[in-house]
């Protein structure tokens, strides 16, 4: 393995023929391998977060005298499932799940059936009409994003979109790298959500500094994790106004 920042980083997997090089970004890749996301992310560099961010929430809901098995949850970025199997085991009432790679729906269909009442492959920077009203008859009151926002993964615009999809007063739940508040970071995605966090779009109720995982060299890599409720729709001229590169 061989680091370099978190989105470029790569390994070599051995087998039969070549060693292949794989970066860990490319989820395509590693999806299609049984076990081999669970292995690198989970079980080698200890990955906390799908249990963090679902504790939050169900925490944060607890403490508002809110219900988590009423929950109806779009799982923005959600891979093979790790976080639809921590909210089910939690006992949320629906789970929709997306994600913009086809080998993530079939290594969920392969690891984790049976998990989410529906799952798209669909680039919400792009999402079609038809898609979009699937979606929507489902009433989300909750999307959560957990490790799949900023690096070249999910961008401000699918982001919105699915916040734009869930009802007004829905539950929001991600996590973030604790250098994406730091003002010095002038991606779109840090300036979002910085301006999201102070804004009346979004009320914060718990907000977490944890360790995420290791990196490869064994460095911690601290997240910020944070549970809210969404108060109306983002509209088009708030990300007008805090430009992050969308008009
Ligand atoms: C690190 S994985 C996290 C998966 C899961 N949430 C978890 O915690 O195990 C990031 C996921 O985000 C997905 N992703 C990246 N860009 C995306 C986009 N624009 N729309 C939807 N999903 C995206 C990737 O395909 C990948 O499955």
């Amino acid at each position: 393995m061989k680091d370099q920042s978190q989105d470029e980083a790569y390994f070599y997997l051995l087998g039969p023929g070549e060693p292949r090089k794989i970066r860990f970004h490319d989820y395509n890749e590693i999806y299609q391998i049984p076990g081999l996301y669970e292995q690198i992310y989970y079980d080698r560099l200890k990955c906390t977060s799908p249990t963090f961010v679902a504790t939050i929430l169900e925490t944060t809901i607890k403490h508002s005298s809110g219900n988590f098995t009423e929950l109806r949850v779009l799982d923005l970025g959600a891979g093979n499932g790790m976080v639809g199997e921590e909210l089910k085991n939690r006992g949320v009432s629906r789970l929709v799940g997306i994600d913009i790679v086809p080998s993530a729906y079939d290594a969920l269909i392969r690891d984790r059936p049976g998990i989410y009442d529906a799952y798209h492959i669909q680039d919400f920077t792009a999402l079609d009409q038809e898609t979009r009203s699937e979606i929507i008859s489902w009433g989300c009151n909750c999307m959560v994003t957990v490790s799949a926002l900023g690096f070249g993964d999910i961008p401000v615009k699918a982001f919105i979109e699915a916040f734009n999809i869930i009802n007004k007063e829905g539950w929001v739940a991600f996590n973030i790298k604790e250098t994406f508040f730091d003002k010095t970071d002038t991606s779109g995605f840090s300036r979002m959500t910085r301006e999201l966090i102070f804004s009346n779009y979004f009320d914060v109720y718990h907000i977490e500094r944890y360790r995420h995982r290791f990196s490869i060299d064994g460095e911690p890599l601290f997240y910020f994790a944070i549970a809210g409720k969404k108060n109306a729709d983002v509209t088009d001229e708030f990300l007008q106004s805090i430009d992050v590169g969308l008009f």
